[in-house]
């Protein structure tokens, strides 16, 4: 296991046990994150639902089956990718998560994004997309943009439950969004992976 797969595993560990919000109060599961820790793209979340919550597993629910919808167009499967959220317990009720909530536990997101070292973050939706982006404005007006971060990309987009209340319209936005996921991975394929000849440098 390699440093970065340790330092991750205690991280979730150290979650599991976490009691630093009243959430904690109210979990069944902590849900941590899910897929490939390897990922050039992680997909954050807002907070788990109910499946979610007896899962433990993030984006299970119908909005998880769009979001696979979606991975899969951009060629990309959930195996591929990692998934996490802003909070990771569920908000009694699917209720917003409240500042203080996100304040505890966006240590955790730092972390996972720290460890896994994705070239592009997709941000779902408000509660992400200000974390990260620090910025008022609504998604709406945020997405269909790709916006440099810390040396990684983030791509925002509608969170999917949005879509499955919103429609098509919303869909061939979120859509839109992915093929610029797709756009940014394809346009940073990294160092390591380009054979020698391709950097140029034998002429
Ligand atoms: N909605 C989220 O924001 N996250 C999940 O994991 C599931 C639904």
């Amino acid at each position: 296991m390699t440093d970065a797969h340790e330092a991750l595993r205690e991280l979730e560990e150290r979650a599991r046990a976490c009691t630093a919000c009243r959430l904690a109060e109210t979990r069944t599961t902590v849900v941590f994150g899910d897929g490939s820790t390897d990922a050039r793209v992680m997909f954050v979340g807002e907070g788990p639902g109910r499946n979610e919550d007896l899962q433990g597993v993030p984006f299970v629910g119908a909005a998880g089956q769009l979001l696979n919808r979606l991975l899969e167009e951009v060629d990309l499967r959930r195996e591929d990718v990692y998934i996490a959220n802003v909070v990771k317990c569920r908000p009694p009720g699917n209720r917003d998560p409240r500042p203080d909530e996100i304040e505890a536990c966006k240590g955790y997101l730092a972390e996972q994004i720290r460890l896994i070292d994705p070239e592009v973050v997709s941000t779902l939706g408000n509660f992400a997309t200000k974390l990260l982006l620090k910025q008022q404005m609504g998604i709406t007006r945020l997405r269909g943009h790709a916006y440099p971060w810390w040396n990684r990309t983030v791509v925002p987009t509608f969170h999917p439950a949005a879509a499955l209340r919103g429609g098509e319209s919303v869909m061939s936005q979120m859509r839109e969004d992915f093929l610029l996921i797709e756009g940014v991975l394809s346009s940073t394929t990294k160092m390591e992976e380009q054979e020698p000849e391709q950097l140029g440098l034998f002429g």
